[in-house]
């Protein structure tokens, strides 16, 4: 599916962004290894969220939709009967889920489990979780490193793991095999990264230490979990935060809006950039909450300058790189994007995506081996932008259309569903 951006007039109004992608995958997966019924508030009803409700219910969860939209998950506890053992699980196009999930299956003894997905799945690296669960004593085959991967679970025992990605979903599926390993898991990053399921384990009243970039858990019987309250996804509202800094005369509202600190980089980099954002971003010092904070951010276009992001920016502004190269077209100097070699293995290879969809519009940009290098301020004049089957290419390419002199025709526009089926619709709010 084709769809054209025209060049726009200012973005005005307020949203609300659609639920945290990743947040919601968290809650899914841990309401369903409880053993009390778990209520899940503003679920994301994407692609990829339906299908970790899909691999819940594969495991004997019952996942009930109430009619004003709250799911209510009733879970087989932490250690699943052998009876739901066996089979196929399609995670699709979802990463966070056959990231995490390997996590709870090889620490149930006596079951085995093949994870598999679609053709960009099946390209992005699984050595990254086989390996510390293997450490733990799980079995895990996977296909020259990619999909499908086998889980066969096994008794685990705890490790003390350094991460060698900096990469929340590695961290999340150890600390999750460490609920049910022997003695405590212990997980060190080498930069921090989201950290939404030390949040949620904290609610669920898991025995948890965080000791700078060091984590660890310990083994528990179950996991006490009630509500879990899912916010705005900073990542989807990343998309008008970018249009609203880059289309003269913008000024927009984002509400109820996950201002988690690990997840908001995107908009100190725009602020740095000379961006006019106002909101009260949590402070990254504050002890570990069990919740997520949630408030709103108000946004006005203004003149940008260039900027550096440096690798230790780059793990809570992941999701968010391709739109920082985007604002480079439209600031002054030079926008460095350094350390980000993970772009690669994201979706699609997001710094070939970024760097030669942009350079197709009109952008003086390259690539460098773990980044890329935008010169600005030649604005953008337009075209053909490719998404690649990767959703955040695709909703880039939209928002490079409105900012753009000639307009942007996006081409397989249908990938926004993935995290975001309501992006045209929630744009056009904002335009009218
Ligand atoms: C995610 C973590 C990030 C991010 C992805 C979602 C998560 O991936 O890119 O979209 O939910 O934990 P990595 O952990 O591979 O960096």
């Amino acid at each position: 599916m084709n769809r054209r951006f025209e060049p726009s007039g200012p973005l005005r109004g307020t949203l609300v962004p659609p639920a945290d992608k990743s947040i919601s995958h968290r809650a899914a997966l841990l309401a369903a290894m409880a053993d009390e019924p778990v209520t899940v508030t503003n679920y994301l009803r994407s692609n990829d969220t339906l299908s970790t409700l899909a691999a819940v219910r594969a495991l004997g969860a019952a996942v009930e939709e109430r009619p004003d939209g709250d799911l209510v998950i009733r879970g087989v506890g932490l250690r699943t009967p052998a009876a739901v053992s066996g089979g196929m699980l399609d995670v699709g196009n979802a990463g966070t889920l056959i990231r995490l999930l390997p996590g709870w299956l090889a620490g149930q003894p006596g079951g085995e489990w093949t994870l598999t997905g679609d053709e960009s799945i099946r390209r992005r690296p699984m050595g990254r979780v086989a390996e510390p669960l293997r450490l733990m004593g799980a079995e895990v085959e996977t296909d020259g490193g990619t999909a499908p991967l086998r889980v066969r679970g096994a008794e685990l025992r705890g490790i003390d793991y350094d991460l060698p990605v900096a990469s929340a979903q590695v961290k999340s599926c150890v600390l999750i095999a460490g609920l049910l390993a022997q003695g405590s898991t212990r997980v060190r990053e080498p930069i921090r990264s989201r950290d939404h399921t030390e949040r949620i384990l904290c609610r669920a009243r898991v025995p948890f230490e965080r000791d700078g970039l060091s984590l660890a858990v310990s083994q528990v019987d179950e996991l006490e979990l009630d509500t879990v309250a899912v916010p705005g996804d900073p990542s989807s509202a990343a998309f008008h935060i970018a249009a609203a800094c880059i289309v003269p005369g913008s000024r927009i509202v984002i509400e109820h809006l996950d201002l988690n600190w690990t997840r908001n980089a995107f908009v100190r980099i725009a602020q740095r950039m000379g961006a006019v954002i106002v909101g009260d971003l949590e402070d990254p010092d504050a002890p570990l909450p069990d919740r997520e904070p949630i408030g709103e951010l108000d946004v006005a276009a203004a003149p940008l300058v260039a900027t550096t992001v440096e690798p230790d920016e780059v793990p809570l502004a992941i999701d968010e790189l391709p739109l920082v190269g985007l604002l480079g077209c439209f600031a002054e100097g030079d926008t460095i994007v350094r350390g980000a070699g993970e772009l690669r293995h994201k979706e699609s290879d997001r710094i070939a995506g970024v760097v030669e969809g942009l350079r197709g519009l009109g952008a003086d940009i390259e690539a460098t081996e773990d980044g890329f290098v935008v010169h600005g301020d030649g604005g953008l004049r337009g075209g053909a932008f490719e998404a690649r089957g990767d959703h955040r290419l695709a909703m880039l390419g939209a928002v490079a259309g409105l900012a753009s002199r000639e307009g942007v025709e996006v081409i397989g526009m249908e990938a926004a569903s993935v995290s975001y089926p309501g992006f045209e619709a929630d744009l056009a709010t904002l335009l009218r």
